[in-house]
């Protein structure tokens, strides 16, 4: 089969999805496949696609914006070609931290609780304060970030201005929710002849506390624990809460849902990832491995789910 590979794109995240594109490259030659990679950085360079061959199926490993929020789906089900992962809905759905927390909410999967602020808007900035003053500690992040980027936690409503300001580079849209005093916990779920099935949890345990930018993609700077430590019914809890999420949110093919978890052991969903960091610190070939693939298995099967 041939597989494109898609990677690179223009946003902020160029430099992890450059990393991903290699590794997934790479990984797919492993497998068996003819693989085309294509470093895009403008999305009207898809047409192009055509021009490498024939194309059995495309592997987005875009990250962020128009390579994760929707539209090269969009692009690709106009050129009708299968792409691995979800459809353009649920990206657009899951790429906007105020969608996913609104759809989370009325699926009844556990979020933290949150206010959207948009950038201009006295109205919701004055709900943000007063949020900010309810809680002792808040996350402020931008509706579609990655990676970390352009989040910060406010102790106190301390630098909360700053905060709104950092996000606002990257979107001007962004929520303030309740930070959740616990762990960092990924879990991928992908389906297995039509069933949704959950890989094995990945608890995060960065050396400064903050699983930031430089905490993610540093090696080195944070440990992980595969599966985590939990009793078996705060797994099956877990795993059965990251099936709900991946559902509520309409995805296909995989995802990784991301938690915090409680000491005490309450998960809160915090979002999906319909285009999960594919390089080498990140969390979804790390789960696979845990569950007896191997980077090029679990990719094969990635390719797969896409032909279904
Ligand atoms: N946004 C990064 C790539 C991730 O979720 O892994
Ligand atoms: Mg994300």
């Amino acid at each position: 089969l041939n597989v494109a590979v898609l990677y690179g794109g223009d946003g902020p995240e160029r430099e992890v999805s450059l990393k991903s594109g290699a590794a997934v490259v790479s990984a797919l030659e492993e497998a068996g496949f003819k693989v085309v990679p294509f470093d895009i950085t403008d999305l009207g360079q898809l047409s192009d696609l055509r021009k490498t061959g024939h194309i059995d199926s495309v592997f987005i490993a875009l990250h962020g914006s128009w390579g994760e929020d929707g539209r090269v789906q969009s692009a690709l089900d106009a050129l009708r070609l299968p792409y691995s992962g979800s459809g353009s809905l649920a990206c657009c759905l899951s790429m906007d931290k105020a969608a996913t927390k609104g759809l989370l909410n009325l699926f009844g999967v556990p979020t933290p609780e949150g206010v959207l602020v948009l950038k201009g808007s006295s109205f919701s900035l004055e709900k943000a304060r007063h949020f900010a003053e309810r809680h002792h500690s808040v996350v402020v992040k931008p509706c579609n970030g990655g990676s970390t980027l352009g989040v910060t936690v406010v102790h106190n409503s301390q630098g909360l201005s700053d905060a709104f300001n950092e996000a606002w580079k990257y979107d001007s849209r962004c929520v303030i929710e309740k930070y959740i005093d616990g762990v960092d916990l990924a879990v991928t779920v992908w389906k297995q002849k039509g069933y949704l099935e959950a890989l094995p949890e990945v608890m995060i345990c960065p050396e400064k506390g903050f699983y930031d930018y430089d905490s993610k993609y540093t090696p080195g700077k944070t440990r992980y624990i595969v599966p985590a430590p939990f009793d078996p019914s705060i797994r099956s809890d877990i795993h059965q809460m990251a099936c709900r999420a991946f559902e509520a949110l309409s995805c296909e093919g995989y995802a990784r849902v991301d938690f915090r978890v409680e000491e005490k052991g309450t998960p809160w969903v915090l979002e999906v990832n319909t285009a999960p960091g594919m390089t080498g610190t990140s969390l979804t070939p790390k789960a696979a491995a845990a569950a007896g693939y191997d980077f090029p298995a679990f990719l094969s099967h990635v390719v797969c789910l896409s032909l279904e």
